[in-house]
């Protein structure tokens, strides 16, 4: 595995190789600076007057998620997000025609187990292609404020290439979509959504990490085993990250390796291309699922940025 610093590779040049496992770091420019900056102010003001890594040591559980449960939605569905991520993509892939991507996600990743499920889930070792993704897809991840290895997330780099016994099967996501997506908030002591799990022992050590600064970037392939650090640096880490997938890859149903990948149902829907927020074509959509539900009310995660500007 090859980390490429600001690289000097066109994009599509770039997904060949992120999809041999490489990952990309860019250093803070000013596109990834605007969105950060924009996710930094609205964590700031929801905490306010506590310091938003720090607020932990001052709150209750309970109070904690009070605060980040709207918070995350205020990120995701804000106009001003969508567009400071359009402008990210347009610099960092440039082909708006081609590109598809979906709303970014707000993570919080508290200290000591603080809290350790719902809206602050610790992602266990997983590949997002257990999750319905294809397996073209990429994934985008910025840090919000400094963080260390011990607050930062782990590539398990020997997996690429070795299957890992799971439980991807049991996992549909339209179910999720109507169940485990909803329930996040309610989750606080223990996480108990069904998620794919990897079903047998796992080597996690050696790992490796990427600190990079806030406002920097680590770009990498969806078919990653990947997993949370638990976080022992004394300070909550808040991340941001979402998914792209290329309509070359796509109509090719091509991308990485999908060893050892048996859920059903597929994130397409959730993808809007990037120079229009038109949706992923049905046509496409049926080369990765056959029989995809006819009613999509529900099942189907519909942010409103991009329902109420189609
Ligand atoms: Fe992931």
């Amino acid at each position: 595995m090859t980390i490429y610093l600001d690289t000097h590779l066109d994009q599509k040049a770039r997904r060949l190789r992120l999809y041999h496992g490489d990952v990309f770091v860019y250093s803070p420019r000013p596109t990834t600076t605007a969105l950060t900056a924009f996710a930094r102010q609205l964590i700031e003001d929801a905490f306010a007057p506590l310091t938003p890594e720090e607020a932990q040591h001052e709150l209750p559980v309970e109070r904690f998620v009070e605060i980040v449960a709207p918070l995350k939605p205020r990120f995701i569905h804000h106009r001003r997000t969508l567009e400071l991520l359009r402008a990210l993509l347009c610099d960092l892939s440039g082909d708006v025609e081609g590109t598809y991507f979906d709303v970014p996600r707000l993570r919080v990743a508290t200290s000591h187990h603080y809290l350790d499920a719902g809206v602050a889930y610790p992602l266990h070792p997983h590949r997002d292609i257990w999750y319905g993704s294809p397996p073209c897809q990429l994934n985008w991840w910025l840090p919000v404020f400094p963080f260390e290895s011990e607050s930062s997330f782990a590539f398990h780099e020997r997996y690429w290439n070795e299957p890992v016994p799971n439980s991807s099967h049991e996992y549909n996501h339209y179910h999720w979509n109507k169940t485990g997506r909803a329930n996040a908030a309610k989750e606080t002591k223990v996480d108990t959504r069904p998620q794919p799990k990897a079903t047998g022992l796992l080597q996690l050590e050696p790992n490796v990490r990427v600190v990079c600064p806030p406002d920097g970037l680590v770009l990498f392939s969806g078919a990653h085993l990947h997993s949370t650090v638990p976080n022992t640096s004394g300070r909550t880490r808040f991340s941001i990250d979402f998914r792209t997938a290329h309509h070359d890859e796509l109509v090719s149903v091509g991308g990485a390796p999908a060893i050892d990948r048996a859920c059903t149902g597929t994130t397409l829907f959730e993808l809007r291309r990037l120079s229009d927020l038109t949706p992923v074509p049905m046509d496409v959509i049926r080369l990765y699922d056959p029989n995809p539900p006819e009613d999509l009310d529900g099942v189907v995660y519909k942010p409103p940025v991009f329902t109420s500007s189609v």
